[in-house]
């Protein structure tokens, strides 16, 4: 009897010790799965990307997004500042939404992976590139002032593997967000991305 209790005893210890741990891995996982893009090259961003998958810490707003039907961002002008090292460019995002495009522009500035909107007081935005594995890919995480508004995973492609999906899919939850909505990627893309704001409402920040 007493060796039972001690052999559960000390099964107990080694399961609690085992959980600790696991949960410490996950976490130093998080951490890395969810930093910055070391190192991003502004030229890489040029043209055109396709919008694949999207999280939002809230469901009101998850729902809005998947009412889209597809949205693409061009980078384009990227241009290098030697008087303050800053990288500008122009960035175009194009929501299609029930059958109309909806284009909205912005200067932005790059300082390493941090994107800032340059008209500050008009979009309170933060964007941060995240680490991700294939090249062909960009995750933005979009912060306001106060938290986390939405993490997004673009690509030059319209549809990305499972592997780069289930990255995405980690970061988002070890950003304590709701599953990622998934683009259909048979829906067209807006054509034009002219860089002109197109006269009816911006689609892209209405959710705020
Ligand atoms: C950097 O300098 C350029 C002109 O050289 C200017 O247009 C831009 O506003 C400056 N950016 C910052 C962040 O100071
Ligand atoms: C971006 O900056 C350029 C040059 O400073 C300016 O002509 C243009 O109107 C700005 N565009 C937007 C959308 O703010
Ligand atoms: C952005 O922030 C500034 C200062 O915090 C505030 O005055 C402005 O109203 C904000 N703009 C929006 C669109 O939230
Ligand atoms: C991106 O924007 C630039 C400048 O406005 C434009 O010339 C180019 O055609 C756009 N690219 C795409 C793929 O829409």
């Amino acid at each position: 009897m007493l060796m039972t209790r001690r052999v559960m005893f000390a099964t107990c210890v080694i399961a609690v010790l085992c959980l600790v741990s696991l949960s410490h891995s996950v976490a130093l996982d998080c951490e890395a799965s969810v930093r910055p893009l070391d190192e991003l090259d502004p030229d890489h961003l040029e043209g055109r990307w396709a919008l694949i998958a999207g999280s939002f810490p809230d469901p009101a707003h998850l729902d809005f997004f998947k009412r889209r039907d597809s949205t693409s961002i061009n980078f384009s002008n990227i241009n290098f500042s030697n008087t303050n090292s800053t990288t500008t460019s122009f960035y175009t995002a194009s929501v299609h939404f029930e059958g109309k495009c909806y284009s909205h522009s912005h200067n932005v500035s790059l300082e390493g992976s941090i994107l800032n909107f340059i008209e500050q007081d008009e979009v309170n935005l933060t964007v941060t590139f995240l680490h991700v594995s294939s090249p062909d890919c960009v995750v933005m995480r979009y912060d306001n002032s106060k938290k986390l508004q939405r993490l997004l995973l673009f690509s030059r492609r319209r549809e990305v593997n499972p592997q780069e999906m289930e990255e995405f899919s980690a970061q988002v939850k070890c950003l304590d967000m709701l599953p990622p909505a998934v683009m259909d990627p048979t829906k067209e893309l807006c054509q034009e991305h002219s860089g002109s704001d197109s006269a009816v409402v911006d689609t892209e920040r209405k959710p705020q």
